[in-house]
């Protein structure tokens, strides 16, 4: 059933080739392929048509390319030997696997095919806590006009999309895994709990020391990463009292974590003024009255805004939040690209600045690193307000 080149896998390969060359025209083409494929493309040289399993979710989205159920997806049902690439019958996993993992990789994390493309990582704690479902779910179906990141829905339907979404979703939940631990994550008050009952014999009542080493001061906490945190926690010691705590769910680590750079200063996230954005008619928040609830933007914070991007912002995310046409040496994501300010709440922006994406050049905002000093609550609003004014230009 999995054919190599099946039409239905065709848009996908050649947004990846293309993805290489150059990000404009990948997203061109795989609307061309989804036009091939619904075309019904001949195969074997012979007069079969190619045709389709009559499932739910290709009718759906022929029904959808199409406006009304198409003469392929009506032959089918009398078709006897057919076997495209049939999503309709993956799990998320295996969608992921096939779509995705060429520019994501096999778990999210890296990017396989071209070192040159940036692509964020989708598998990091910072960013799944972050990103909402909506947000994933719009990204992915309608992608980031203007690079690699193509709109899925061409090849898709909603709810394949949303197994893909699902799958995603899973990554947090998987057992400790030290690279994946992130205080972000952690609630302080629950480590403090555990602490107390497992740790403060050896480490003290607040980290002070004992038998244990010291874990309280600035200077350790701010010089251990979370990773190498949970790394000692998690797998212990060899040969020191420091036993291994292999048995604690990831959110226990988080929790621990948590608790421990509290000693450091806890990184909040500004509360956002304005109510979660959010897009598609499943999706979009409305008032009362039924009206779109949108954005306000005052002068100020625009003005302040712009003034602390250029300083803070611009040498990763390029003048405006985006990059010249074609430009794939950037090493940060366009911010200015309609999708993504769509999908992207004022929390999710706000989060992400304050705790920045750990193991990424995505430093925290919210404190003071050896990068930079921290900004204040209101500058980071203003960094918001002024990344939203680019979607009234738009
Ligand atoms: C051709 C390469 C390519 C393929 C295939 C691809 N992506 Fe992407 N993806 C990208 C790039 C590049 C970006 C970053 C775009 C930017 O610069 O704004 C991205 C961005 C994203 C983001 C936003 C991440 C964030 O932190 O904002 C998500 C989520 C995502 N992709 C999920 C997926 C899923 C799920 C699939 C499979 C259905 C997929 N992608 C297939 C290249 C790809
Ligand atoms: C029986 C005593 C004991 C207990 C209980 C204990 N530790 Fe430790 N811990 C130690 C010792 C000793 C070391 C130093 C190991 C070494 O010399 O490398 C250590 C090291 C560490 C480190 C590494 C510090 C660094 O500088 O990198 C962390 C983090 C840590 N412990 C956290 C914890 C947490 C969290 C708990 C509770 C879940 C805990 N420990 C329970 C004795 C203990
Ligand atoms: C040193 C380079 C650098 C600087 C400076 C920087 N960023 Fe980033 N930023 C990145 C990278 C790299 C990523 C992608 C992280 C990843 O791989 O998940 C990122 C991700 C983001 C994201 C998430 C985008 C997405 O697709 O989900 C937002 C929002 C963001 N940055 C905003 C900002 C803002 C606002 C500033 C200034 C206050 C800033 N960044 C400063 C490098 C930088």
């Amino acid at each position: 059933m999995k054919l190599p080149f099946s039409p239905e896998r065709l848009p996908v390969i050649i947004g990846v080739a293309l993805a290489l060359g150059g990000a404009v025209t990948v997203t061109f083409l795989v609307v061309i392929g989804a036009v091939l494929w619904n075309g019904s493309i001949p195969i074997k040289g012979d007069d079969t048509q190619q045709t389709f399993h009559e499932t739910p979710d290709v009718l759906a989205w022929q029904q959808d390319a199409n406006g009304s159920v198409s003469d392929a997806a009506t032959e089918s049902a009398t078709s006897t030997e057919v076997d495209p690439f049939d999503y309709a019958s993956m799990s998320g996993e295996e969608i992921y696997t096939s779509v995705c993992s060429l520019c994501h990789g096999a778990d999210g994390t890296s990017n396989p095919l071209n070192p040159m493309i940036r692509v964020p990582t989708i598998n990091n704690p910072d960013a799944l806590a972050a990103a909402s479902d909506d947000f994933l779910y719009h990204i992915i179906a309608k992608g980031r006009s203007g690079t690699a990141m193509a709109p899925m829905e061409e090849v898709l339907t909603p709810a394949g999309v949303q197994k893909v979404v699902d799958y995603i979703r899973a990554w947090e939940a998987k057992g400790a895994d030290p690279s994946k631990a992130s205080a972000g994550l952690g609630k302080a008050l629950a480590g403090r709990e555990h602490y107390r009952n497992n740790c403060a014999s050896c480490h003290g009542m607040i980290g002070e020391g004992g038998i244990g080493v010291v874990l309280n001061t600035p200077n350790v906490l701010g010089q251990v990463t979370d990773h190498t945190l949970a790394d000692s926690i998690i797998n212990g010691r060899a040969g020191t009292a420091m036993a291994s705590w292999k048995h604690l769910s990831t959110q226990t680590v988080n929790d621990l974590l948590a608790y421990l750079r509290s000693w450091q200063g806890d990184i909040p996230v500004p509360e956002a003024d304005t109510p979660k954005r959010v897009v598609d008619a499943k999706h979009t928040q409305k008032d009362a009255k039924g009206n779109i609830i949108y954005h306000e933007i005052s002068d100020r914070s625009l003005h302040v805004g712009k003034a602390q991007y250029e300083r803070n912002c611009l040498e990763c995310h390029g003048a405006e939040g985006k990059f010249p046409m074609g430009d794939m040496t950037h090493i940060a994501p366009t911010l200015n690209n309609k999708e993504f300010l769509e999908a992207a709440s004022d929390g999710y922006l706000l989060a992400t600045i304050a705790r920045g994406r750990e193991h990424t050049p995505m430093r925290a905002f919210g404190v003071d690193t050896p990068a930079g000093k921290k900004l204040g609550a209101q500058s980071m609003k203003d960094i918001v307000a002024y990344i939203r004014s680019w979607e009234q230009s738009e």
